[in-house]
C-alpha cells in the first residue's frame, strides 16, 4: 500500500513524553496504589516489576513497532501485516471506542473535584453524601464531562506535533513535579502514633505471611491486569503512536522509558496514597477502592489536614487532570487516526465525527447514574453490583483487550516471527537486549497468560481453582 505523507513527532523525546503520558492516567494513580494494598504492598510491587521487565516490555514492543512498520494505525495495520488479521483491526479500534466515553466522564468528575477545592469548597468533598449526590445529578457530571471532551477534541484536532506532542511535554512535567511533592509530604506524615514512613514499610517490604497459593496466584493476575491497562497497550493507541514515530529513532531505548516513565509514577502513587491512607485510616482503609479510594476516602484525609488540605488536595486534582487527559488524547487519537486511514479523510473531520459520537456516548455514560440506572453483577468483581460504566470498562478492559494481544501474540509469534518485529526494532542497528526472552515471551509465555487473564475476567478461573481443590 501506497503511504501518503504521514505526521510524525518532532524527535524521541516528543514520542516519549507523548507515550508516557498516554500510559500514565487513572489506571496508575487509583488503580495501582489500591490493588497494591490488596496485594499485600510489597508483594504486589515485586511482582508487577517482574511483569513489567517481561510481559510489559514484550507487549509494549509490539505494538510500537507494529505501528511503526506499517505506518498505520490499530485499524488497518493488523490487515496491512496479514490479510486473515483485519478483524484485529476492528476488534482493537472497539477498544478505544468503548473506553473514551467513560474516560471523559470520570475526567470530568476529576475537573469537578479541582474545581471544588480550588474555590475552597474541599471541606464539602469530603460529606459522604458529596460524590452520590454529584454524580446522580442530571446536570453537573454531563456538563464537566462535556468540558473535558471539548479540551481533549480540541488537543487532537491541533495534530500530533502541535496539540498531542506540545500538550504532553507541557503537562507531564508538571505532573512530575506535582506527584514528587505530595509523595515528600505523604511520607512525613503523622497522625496519633501512626507514621506515613510505617506506610511506605508496609507498601515496599514484600510479605506473604498468611497467604494461600491462590492468593499469590490472583495477585499475579492483578497484577497483570493492572499492567495491561496501564501500559495502554490493547487499544490501538501505542500502535497508533509508533506509526508517527520516525525511522531513525531508537524504539528500544524509547520503549524502556516509556516502561521506567510508567511504572515509576505508579510506584510514586503508591508512596503518595498508600501512607496517606495508612496514617489516616489505618489499614481498614486501604479497603476503598477505585471511585471510593479517589472520591470519597482522599477527600475526606484532605479535610482532616485542615487549610493545608485544600492547597494538596488542589495539587493533587491538578495532577489527576494531567495524567487524565494526556491519556484521553492517545485515546481519541487511537480513533480519530485509524477514521482517517481507513476513509482517507481530514484530521478535522475525523474529531469532528468522533466528537459527535462520543458527545452522546459519554452523556448516556453519565446518565447511567440516574435515568439509565441499573445493577448487574460482573464476574470479575463477585459481591459488587455494577452499573453502565462498569459495564462498558468490563467489556473493553476485561474482555476484548486480552483478545486483542491474544490475537497480536499468535500473528507476531507464530504467523510473521518474532524477527519480524526485532528487525523494526534494530533497523539502525540498535541493541535489542532480552532478545531471547522476547522471543519466548510473545510465543509462549505471554499468550497463555493472557489467556489465564481472559479465564479470570469471565469468572471461570475461581471455578477451575474450585474443581481441582487448590487452596
Ligand atoms: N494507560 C492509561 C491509564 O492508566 C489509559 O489510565
Amino acid at each position: 500500500m501506497e503511504h501518503k505523507k504521514r505526521s510524525t513527532f518532532s524527535g524521541s523525546l516528543g514520542f516519549i513524553m507523548a507515550a508516557a503520558g498516554s500510559a500514565v492516567g487513572l489506571g496508575n494513580i487509583w488503580r495501582f496504589p489500591y490493588l497494591a494494598a490488596k496485594g499485600g504492598g510489597g508483594l504486589f510491587l515485586v511482582i508487577y516489576l517482574g511483569l513489567a521487565l517481561t510481559f510489559g516490555f514484550t507487549l509494549l514492543m509490539t505494538e510500537i513497532a507494529i505501528g511503526r512498520k506499517t505506518k498505520q494505525s490499530q485499524l488497518t495495520a493488523y490487515g496491512e501485516l496479514n490479510g486473515k488479521f483485519k478483524w484485529l483491526g476492528v476488534v482493537a479500534s472497539l477498544v478505544p471506542f468503548i473506553i473514551f466515553n467513560y474516560y471523559c466522564a470520570i475526567g470530568g468528575w476529576v475537573l469537578k473535584y479541582l474545581i471544588t477545592f480550588i474555590t475552597g469548597a474541599g471541606k464539602q468533598a469530603a460529606d459522604d453524601s458529596f460524590f452520590g449526590g454529584f454524580i446522580t445529578g442530571y446536570t453537573q457530571p454531563i456538563i464537566f464531562n462535556v468540558i473535558f471532551l471539548a479540551a481533549t477534541c480540541t488537543i487532537v484536532y491541533l495534530g500530533v506535533s502541535k496539540g498531542i506532542e506540545s500538550m504532553s511535554k507541557i503537562m507531564m512535567p508538571i505532573l512530575i513535579v506535582l506527584i514528587v511533592a505530595i509523595c515528600i509530604f505523604a511520607v512525613t506524615l503523622k497522625n496519633g502514633d501512626r507514621t506515613g514512613l510505617q506506610g511506605l514499610k508496609y507498601f515496599i517490604v514484600p510479605s506473604i505471611e498468611g497467604k494461600t497459593f491462590r492468593d499469590v496466584f490472583n495477585v499475579v493476575v492483578d497484577a497483570m491486569n493492572q499492567l495491561f491497562f496501564s501500559i495502554s497497550v490493547a487499544m490501538g493507541i501505542m500502535v497508533t503512536y509508533g506509526s508517527y514515530l520516525k525511522d531513525e529513532d531508537d524504539l528500544v531505548k524509547s520503549v524502556n522509558r516509556i516502561e521506567l516513565f510508567d511504572t515509576g509514577i505508579a510506584i510514586l502513587a503508591g508512596i503518595m496514597i498508600i501512607p496517606t491512607v495508612f496514617v489516616f485510616m489505618g489499614e481498614e482503609g486501604m479497603n476503598s477502592h477505585g471511585a471510593g479510594l479517589m472520591f470519597v476516602a482522599i477527600p475526606k484525609i484532605f479535610e482532616q489536614m485542615g487549610t493545608v488540605g485544600t492547597i494538596v488536595g488542589a495539587a493533587f486534582f491538578l495532577m489527576v487532570l494531567f495524567a487524565a487527559l494526556t491519556s484521553s488524547i492517545s485515546i481519541l487519537e487511537a480513533i480519530v487516526s485509524s477514521l482517517m486511514d481507513q476513509f482517507h479523510i481530514s484530521r478535522a473531520k475525523a474529531t469532528v465525527i468522533e466528537a459527535v459520537i462520543a458527545l452522546v456516548l459519554s452523556i448516556i455514560v453519565c446518565l447511567g447514574y440516574n435515568l439509565f440506572y441499573f445493577e448487574v453483577k460482573l464476574p470479575n468483581t463477585p459481591g459488587a453490583t455494577n452499573q453502565l460504566l462498569d459495564v462498558a470498562d468490563y467489556i473493553s478492559n476485561n474482555l476484548l483487550m486480552p483478545i486483542v494481544s491474544i490475537g497480536t501474540c499468535i500473528l507476531i509469534g507464530w504467523i510473521l516471527k518474532p524477527k519480524a518485529i526485532i528487525e523494526e526494532a534494530t533497523k539502525n542497528g540498535e541493541k535489542f537486549g532480552r532478545r531471547s526472552m522476547y522471543v519466548v515471551m510473545i510465543r509462549y509465555i505471554a499468550p497463555i497468560l493472557l489467556f489465564i487473564l481472559l479465564l479470570k475476567s469471565l469468572g471461570l478461573l475461581d471455578i477451575i481453582f474450585d474443581f481441582i481443590g487448590l487452596q
